[in-house]
């Protein structure tokens, strides 16, 4: 039995690693792994790689950056001669980037099963990207693994048959737990001399936030503010960085000695970063949940949440994208950290387990 996996970005990375792993244990499965090239700059793609123990891809598309009609086509056209070369038994997909839809399009239309991992995440939010490609890969996909509750019901509501959806929990969390002794013997504190629970963490990529000057000039507000308390340690996106020295934002920032960029790290960095940190401000989605298991408070700099979860486990809140209110957002936190966060149902190591073998009955 011949499973196609997908990867193309910086988180599928993390989501992939563990199923990797544990097709081990399912030697009915024969997995091949096909890296997209969305993400391709070392710090964004080799070196979760390597520190996560991801075999190499055995195909790489090359396909690269672009608008979305350019990337999800050149995806949709280099896949689809592997998918009638290799006639894989599945397709598994992980997360909302273009690659997943892409790919989900491809085998799909040549009636290969297509598995989705993260599937019925939904933001509500149509303007995301994301959001419409977690609609559309839902609507065609045939096994639909879910991380919550609330992705079950959201895929009912949308008319998916009960048979097709799995509650498993979050792969990205047996990434989290697998590699958390690891991460603590990171240097990166000391290399950056910071001092544990006396620094925040900043990540922001959503297009909403960055392709947007005034949006991020107003996120920039807040930061200046922040800044003044401890030191904001910002491993900074591609598109980020392209996005402030275009919009000449990158100037502001020089008056903000407090605002660290720096490239983005890799994960077992980043994982002791966030760990020790005193609070987290992002716009990622994994890292609302990562937070939550590391229960380091998380300021999600944005309207809407696909991972309610987080929020109902007390670990995360959604602080918007206007200075008042990230600042209101900031100043509560600092002073309550609230209750200790709650571990949702089944993220507890093991969900990829729980994907191989629902593969190796179902299939
Ligand atoms: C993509 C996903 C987003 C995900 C994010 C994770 C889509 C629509 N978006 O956003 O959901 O949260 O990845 O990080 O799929 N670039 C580089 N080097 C790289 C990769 C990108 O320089 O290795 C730059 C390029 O200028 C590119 C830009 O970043 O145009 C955006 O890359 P792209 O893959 O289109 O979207 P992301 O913003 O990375
Ligand atoms: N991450 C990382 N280095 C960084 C920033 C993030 O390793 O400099 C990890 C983070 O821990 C999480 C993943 O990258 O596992 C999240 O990716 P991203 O925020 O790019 O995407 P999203 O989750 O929003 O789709």
């Amino acid at each position: 039995m011949r499973v196609i996996n997908v990867c193309g970005t910086r988180p599928n990375f993390m989501k992939i690693a563990p199923l990797m792993a544990a097709y081990r244990e399912f030697p009915a499965i024969e997995p091949l792994l096909v890296h997209t090239g969305q993400h391709y700059d070392a710090n964004m793609s080799k070196l979760f790689f390597d520190e996560l123990n991801i075999p190499r891809p055995d195909i790489n598309l090359g396909v690269g950056s672009g608008s979305h009609a350019a990337q999800t086509a050149g995806i949709i056209k280099a896949f689809e001669p592997v998918v009638l070369e290799h006639k894989p038994d599945a397709v598994l997909v992980v997360g909302d980037v273009n690659s997943t839809l892409a790919c989900t399009l491809v085998a799909s239309k040549l009636h290969v099963r297509v598995a989705h991992v993260e599937a019925g995440l939904r933001s509500f939010d149509r303007t995301m990207p994301e959001e419409i490609n977690r609609v559309l890969t839902d609507s065609i996909a045939d096994l639909l693994f879910c991380t919550q509750q609330s992705d079950v019901t959201n895929l009912l509501r949308e008319g998916v048959a009960k048979e097709k959806t799995f509650l498993v929990g979050n792969v990205m969390v047996d990434t989290l737990l697998r590699n958390r002794a690891k991460a603590e013997a990171s240097q990166i504190l000391e290399e950056l001399a910071l001092s544990p629970g006396e620094y925040a963490v900043l990540t922001l990529h959503r297009a909403g936030n960055v392709d947007d000057p005034a949006r991020l000039a107003e996120i920039l507000d807040a930061l200046e503010v922040i800044q003044r308390d401890m030191p904001v340690i910002f491993p900074i996106h591609p598109r980020t960085r392209k996005n402030l020295a275009t919009s000449g934002l990158v100037e502001r920032t020089q008056d903000m000695p407090e605002l660290r960029m720096i490239d983005p790290v890799g994960y077992l960095g980043f994982l002791k970063l966030m760990s020790s940190a005193r609070l987290v401000l992002t716009d990622s989605g994994g890292i609302q949940t990562e937070t939550t298991i590391l229960r380091v408070p998380c300021l999600t700099l944005r309207e809407t949440t696909e991972w309610p979860i987080t929020i109902e486990a007390g670990s995360n809140r959604l602080a918007g994208t206007r200075a008042e209110r990230i600042l209101a957002a900031y100043r509560e936190v600092i002073t309550d950290r609230g209750p200790v966060p709650q571990v949702p149902p089944l993220w507890d190591g093991h969900s990829a387990e729980r994907v191989a073998r629902v593969l190796a009955e179902r299939l």
